[in-house]
């Protein structure tokens, strides 16, 4: 696997989707000044490039490695909703031989102040130019590659074999408003890896959409408080 580069036209997106890789100062700073300054201004200032892909290729390839053995055996069409960047599309990409499809659906802007809360509709923080920019410059080729906002009319013609939604579907906001994708874009063993807020969710609800569910993983950082579950098989 070829090291996962950032650019620095890519940072202050992917600190806005990962906040685990503030730098301390930037903490600080946010506490002190509040979140508007900081999402307009600080956010850019008081990290390293460099720390931050290094930390991140290291975290992200743990993360990867941790779900190898629930991905499908080939897949065709992979669905990432929330994408941010779209990290993960990366390993992904790579795993797989036979080229995938990757279809991304998120937000096209940032919210004047970010919060990190559950609320009904999510928190926007994305630019659909600088992900694309960043997949492209990790390997993905474009014809692999659509974007879909969240906001828009959602309709595909394809069955995703994959589904992916790393800490924003169930854990920024309920699963509802993606429901009628599952039921008309997924098959019998399409799989779902998504990051579950319990605090929010009602797991047992959420696993009974599913004709299985597990729990791969649970977070343990007061901040990120969240289960990462497989399922397979949404109940139409
Ligand atoms: C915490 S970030 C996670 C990004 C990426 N999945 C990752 O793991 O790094 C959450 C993402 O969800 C997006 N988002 C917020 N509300 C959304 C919604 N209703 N539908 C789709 N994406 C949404 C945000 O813009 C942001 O890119």
């Amino acid at each position: 696997m070829k090291k996962i580069q950032l650019k620095n036209t890519h940072k202050k997106y992917f600190l806005f989707q990962r906040n685990e890789y503030l730098s301390s100062q930037q903490i600080k700073i946010r506490k002190l000044l509040g979140r508007y300054l900081f999402t307009k201004i600080f956010i850019n200032f008081f990290n390293s490039l460099s720390d931050i892909n290094d930390n991140l290729n290291k975290n992200f390839k743990k993360e990867f490695n941790d779900l190898i053995d629930h991905l499908p055996r080939t897949t065709s069409n992979i669905l990432d909703i929330g994408s941010g960047l779209g990290v993960i599309d990366i390993y992904l990409n790579e795993h797989y031989n036979q080229k995938p499809n990757f279809t991304l659906i998120d937000k096209n802007f940032i919210e004047k102040k970010v919060y990190y809360g559950f609320n009904s509709s999510g928190q926007a923080y994305n630019n659909f130019k600088i992900t694309k920019d960043f997949l492209l410059h990790n390997g993905l080729n474009s014809d692999q590659l659509s974007i879909f906002d969240a906001d828009s009319n959602l309709l595909f013609d394809v069955k995703f074999d994959l589904v992916v939604s790393l800490l924003s579907m169930g854990y920024h906001y309920p699963l509802d408003q993606y429901l009628s994708v599952f039921k008309n874009n997924t098959h019998k063993n399409t799989v779902f890896i998504i990051d579950i807020a319990e605090e929010y969710n009602d797991k047992n609800q959420i696993f009974n959409l599913f004709d299985s569910a597990k729990i791969l993983y649970k977070s343990s950082l007061p901040r990120h408080n969240y289960i990462r579950i497989c399922c397979i098989g949404f109940k139409k």
